[in-house]
C-alpha cells in the first residue's frame, strides 16, 4: 500500500455509528466516584469565608476537596507556576474552580457543587484592554517588537498613508466532546490516567507532581478525542489532576467530565485581539513601511499566552514583503478565563492584521484587492515575482524575524485560482448586481495564507515511535501524536504500511500511551504528520533493514537486494509473503521491535531578538469567498468559496480536503457568528449553543470547490508532505473580507469592519458607510 491514497479517517464509521470509543465511554469500575468544581461568582478578588457544610452534607457526596487537602504540587499550568488547581485565597476570574467535590455519581457532584456558601473581598476586575495598559497588568515587563528596516521613516516618507484600528473576537473551541478525564488507581501508589487531551505527556507530568510520584508512576492513555482544536494542550490538566488526586485519597477511581456550560465558562479560548496599524505605500499599493501595535487579552494565567503572541507577531507579514515593519505586540492579563492554544495559535490574529491593511489600501487607491496584494507578494521559489513587484527598496526576500522565505508558492497558485473561479468576470457580476440591487448586495473578496511551520519553541520539534511487527506478520503501532479527529493517526499507518509495503489492515492503531513513547511533544503547531510520520518511518525502517540483512544472509546475497513489493519481500529469485518473512526472521532470532526518533532540522530562533528561522517550511492556500448581505438586517450567507490550498505531496488528499473544508468553515464562523460577550462583572454570558453561534451544517458555502496545490515540499518532509491542520483555517478570512467587500459598496468610507462580523456588525458598518462616518 502507498501513501497518498484517499482513504476515509480509520475511524469514520465508528464516529458515524456512535461505537468510537471517548473518556466518557469507558466502561469504569463499581464504586468510580465522580467530580465536579465548586466555582468563583466574582471575577477577582480575595475568599474570606468558606463554608462548605452544605456541600459535604449532600446527597452522595464523598469528599470535598479545597487547596488546602492538596498533597503535593497545587499547579495546573503548562508553562508559569501560576495556574493553582484551588486557589489559595484570590479568585481571578467568574468561573474558577475554588473546591472539588467527590460524589457516587456526576449529577449528585454537580448538584452538590453549587451548595458552597462564599464570602469575598471584591476587587475591580480587570476586563478590558484599557483596564489592563492603566493597571500594567502584562505577562511580560513591557512590549515585545521585532522589526525590520525603519518603518517610521518609510511611513513618513511614503505618498500614501492608511492608519486603522481591528478589533478581532476570541473564539471558544466547541469540541463536540467535551473536557473529561479518567482516573483508575494501581498499586503501589501508581496513577493510570484517560484523558482528553492533546498532550498525554504533560498530563503525566502535571498528576506526577499533583500526587507526589516519579513520572514513572504514572501513565496516561489517549485513544481520541472529539475534537481539540488546541482547546486540549493545556485545558486537560485541571481535570486530570483533580482525578488524580481524589483518587489517590480514596483510592478509587475518579472520573470528571464539565458540561458544556461548565466547559464554556471554565476553559480558556482564542485571543482576542485589539491590532493598531499604520502603513507607507506608493500609488501602486506596494508598502514600503508599516507599523502593527497588537494587543491581547491573556485572561488570569500565563498559559500558552506568550507563544500565542510572538506567532501572531510572527504572521503580521502573512504573504508580503515588507521593506521596513515594526510588530510591537502587548500581553495582558485580565480577570477572564486563561485565553490559550486554538487552530492558528495567534497566527490568524497576525495574519487578519495584514488582510486589513490590504484591504484598506486598494480600498484608498480604488485598486483591485488582489493587485495590491500580488503587488506585494514574496518572490517565487523559482525567483519570479509577481507582476510589476519590482521596486528599489525591495531588495531581500526576508521576513520581519530576518528568515529567508525559500518556497514561496502563491504566486503561482494565487494565478491558478483566480482562472478556476472566474475571479474577474466574477469581480464585474457583483458589481453589476450591486449597481442594480437597493437591498441585497453581494461582496467578493481574496485572501492568501502563508504559515509557519514548527513549534516556535524549538525544542519542540521532535518525535518517537515504538513498532512491532508480530510472528505473523501484523504490525502494531505507537507513537507520540494524537488523535483529534484530523486523521493523523489514518496517515501514520499509511506510512507504515508503505514502508513495509503491505496492506493497511495488516496495520493496528493503538492508542497513545506514555509508557509506550516518552516525552512527546502535544500534537500541535499542525506538525503531527510531519513529525509522528517520520518518526514512524525510522522504527520501521530499522526493522526493514534487520529483516532485509537476515534474508540476504540467507541467500548470500547483498541486503540491498531485497525489496519489499506488494506484500512480498523479494531477495534474488526467491519471495516470500511479508508474514513467511516475518515467521523466519522470528525463527532466526532476530528483533522485530524498534523505536524510531525524529528532530525537525534547520529550525533556530531568538523569540527575545525576534531572529532566526523559527519555521522548517511555510504551508500556503488561498481562497476567493462571494457573499450576499441582506442591508435591511445585516444577515448574511456564504455563497461559495474557492480554494486552491497547498499541502506538498498529500499523504491522504481525503482527508487534506476535509481539514481544508473544516479548517475554513470554523475560520469563517470565527469571524461572522460567533461572539463572546463578558458582561460588566466579568460574566461570559454567551456559554452555551443557544447564545454562542457556531457554523451549522446549513452555514457552509452553497458552492464549494477544493482543490490541492500539486507540488511536492521543497524541504525533505514525510513523503514530501505539508502540515494541513492550521493553515486553511485562515482562508476563511475571505469569507470576513467579502462581508466588508459588500459593506464597502454601500457607500464611499472603509467599511473598517470589526470581527466577528454579525449580523449587527454587519449591520452598524452600513450606516456608517451610508453616513460617510
Ligand atoms: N481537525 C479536527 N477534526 N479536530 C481537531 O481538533 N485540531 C486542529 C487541526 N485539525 C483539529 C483538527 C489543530 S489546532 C491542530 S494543531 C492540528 O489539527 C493538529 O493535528 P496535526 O498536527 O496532526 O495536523
Ligand atoms: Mo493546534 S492550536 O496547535 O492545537
Amino acid at each position: 500500500m502507498s501513501v497518498a491514497t484517499p482513504l476515509p479517517h480509520d475511524a469514520a464509521q465508528l464516529h458515524v455509528t456512535g461505537a468510537a470509543r471517548y473518556v466518557d465511554d469507558i466502561p469504569t469500575p463499581a464504586g468510580t466516584l465522580h467530580l465536579a468544581f465548586g466555582q468563583s461568582t466574582i471575577a477577582r478578588g480575595r475568599i474570606i469565608a468558606m463554608d462548605l457544610a452544605a456541600v459535604r452534607a449532600a446527597p452522595g457526596v464523598v469528599a470535598v476537596l479545597t487547596a488546602d487537602d492538596l498533597p503535593f504540587a497545587n499547579d495546573v499550568s503548562p508553562s508559569a507556576h501560576d495556574e493553582p488547581l484551588l486557589p489559595d485565597g484570590t479568585v481571578h476570574h467568574v468561573g474558577q474552580a475554588i473546591f472539588a467535590v467527590v460524589a457516587t455519581s456526576h449529577l449528585a457532584a454537580r448538584k452538590a457543587a453549587r451548595l458552597g456558601r462564599l464570602d469575598y473581598s471584591e476587587d475591580t476586575p480587570i476586563l478590558t484592554i484599557e483596564a489592563a495598559l492603566a493597571a500594567g497588568s502584562r505577562f511580560e515587563d513591557g512590549p515585545r517588537i521585532y522589526q525590520k528596516g525603519d518603518a517610521a521613516a518609510a511611513i513618513a516618507a511614503a505618498d500614501h498613508v492608511i492608519k486603522g484600528t481591528l478589533e478581532i473576537g476570541g473564539q471558544e473551541h466547541f469540541y463536540l466532546e467535551g473536557q473529561a478525564a479518567l482516573a483508575l488507581p494501581q498499586e503501589g501508589g501508581d496513577m493510570l490516567v484517560h484523558s482528553s487531551t492533546q498532550h498525554p505527556t504533560e498530563i503525566q507530568h502535571k498528576v506526577a507532581e499533583a500526587i507526589g510520584v516519579p513520572m514513572h508512576g504514572v501513565r496516561v492513555e489517549t485513544r481520541r478525542m472529539g475534537g481539540g482544536f488546541g482547546g486540549k494542550e493545556s485545558q486537560g490538566n485541571a481535570l486530570a489532576v483533580a482525578c488524580a488526586v481524589a483518587a489517590r485519597l480514596t483510592g478509587r477511581p475518579c472520573k470528571m467530565r464539565y458540561d458544556r456550560d461548565d466547559d464554556m465558562i471554565i476553559t480558556g479560548k482564542r485571543h482576542d485581539f485589539r491590532i493598531a496599524y499604520r502603513a507607507g505605500f506608493d500609488g501602486e499599493g506596494r508598502i514600503s513601511g508599516v507599523d502593527f501595535v497588537q494587543f491581547t487579552r491573556g485572561g488570569w494565567a500565563q498559559d500558552l499566552t506568550l507563544p500565542v503572541a510572538d506567532r501572531a507577531m510572527l504572521h503580521a507579514d502573512n504573504a508580503y514583503r515588507l521593506p521596513n515593519a515594526r510588530i510591537e505586540s502587548h500581553r495582558l492579563k485580565t480577570n477572564t478565563q486563561s485565553a490559550t492554544a486554538f487552530r492558528g495559535f495567534g497566527g490568524p490574529q497576525g495574519v487578519l492584521g495584514i488582510e486589513r491593511v490590504m484591504d484598506h489600501i486598494a480600498h484608498d487607491l480604488g485598486l483591485d484587492p488582489v493587485l495590491v496584494r500580488q503587488r506585494n507578494y514574496y518572490t517565487g521559489a523559482d525567483g519570479r515575482s509577481a507582476p510589476a513587484n519590482r521596486t528599489g527598496n525591495m531588495t531581500t526576500n526576508t521576513t520581519p524575524y530576518g528568515m529567508v522565505v525559500k518556497d514561496f508558492e502563491l504566486l503561482g497558485m494565487t494565478e491558478a485560482l483566480l482562472a478556476s473561479c472566474d475571479y474577474a468576470a466574477r469581480r464585474a457580476a457583483v458589481a453589476q448586481w450591486n449597481a442594480s440591487h437597493a437591498v441585497i448586495k453581494k461582496g467578493l473578496a481574496f485572501s492568501p495564507v502563508k504559515f509557519g511551520i514548527s513549534f516556535t519553541l524549538t525544542h519542540l520539534n521532535q518525535a518517537g515511535a515504538l513498532v512491532h511487527v508480530y510472528q505473523d506478520g501484523s504490525v502494531h503501532l505507537n507513537h507520540g501524536g494524537t488523535e483529534m479527529g484530523q486523521g493523523l493517526f489514518q496517515k501514520v499507518a499509511q506510512v507504515a504500511a508503505s514502508r513495509f509495503a503491505i496492506p493497511l489492515q495488516s496495520i493496528k492503531i493503538t492508542a497513545t500511551d506514555t509508557a509506550k513513547v516518552p516525552n512527546t511533544s502535544a500534537t500541535a503547531a499542525s506538525s503531527g504528520s510531519d513529525l509522528n510520520g517520520m518518526a514512524v518511518k525510522a522504527a520501521c525502517d530499522t526493522i526493514r533493514a534487520r529483516l532485509a540483512e537476515f534474508l540476504a544472509q540467507r541467500h548470500q546475497a547483498d541486503a540491498g537486494a531485497v525489496r519489499f513489493v506488494d506484500g512480498q519481500v523479494h531477495v534474488e529469485d526467491a519471495s516470500y509473503s511479508f508474514a513467511e518473512a516475518v515467521g523466519l526472521a522470528y525463527a532466526g532470532r532476530v528483533s522485530l521491535s524498534a523505536t524510531g526518533f525524529y528532530k525537525t532540522p534547520k529550525v533556530e530562533w531568538d523569540r527575545i531578538l525576534g531572529q532566526g528561522r523559527p519555521f522548517f517550511y511555510f504551508a500556503q492556500g488561498c481562497a476567493v469567498t462571494e457573499v450576499a448581505v441582506d442591508t435591511l438586517t445585516g444577515e448574511n450567507r456564504i455563497l461559495r468559496a474557492d480554494i486552491l490550498h497547498d499541502a506538498g505531496a498529500s499523504l491522504n488528499p481525503a482527508i487534506d480536503i476535509g481539514q481544508i473544508e473544516g479548517g475554513y468553515v470554523q475560520g469563517a464562523g470565527w469571524l461572522s457568528t460567533e461572539e463572546l460577550v463578558w458582561d460588566e462583572a466579568g460574566r461570559l454570558t454567551t456559554h452555551a449553543p443557544s447564545t454562542y453561534k457556531i457554523p451549522a451544517c446549513s452555514d457552509r458555502p452553497d458552492v464549494f470547490n477544493v482543490t490541492l496545490w500539486d507540488c511536492d515540499n521543497r524541504e525533505e518532509t514525510i513523503y514530501r508532505s505539508k502540515a494541513v491542520g492550521e493553515p486553511p483555517f485562515m482562508l476563511g478570512i475571505s469569507a470576513f473580507l467579502a462581508l466588508s467587500d459588500a459593506v464597502a459598496s454601500c457607500g464611499d468610507s472603509y467599511p473598517a469592519l470589526d470581527a466577528p462580523a454579525t449580523a449587527e456588525q454587519v449591520w452598524t458598518a452600513i450606516q456608517r458607510v451610508r453616513h460617510g462616518v
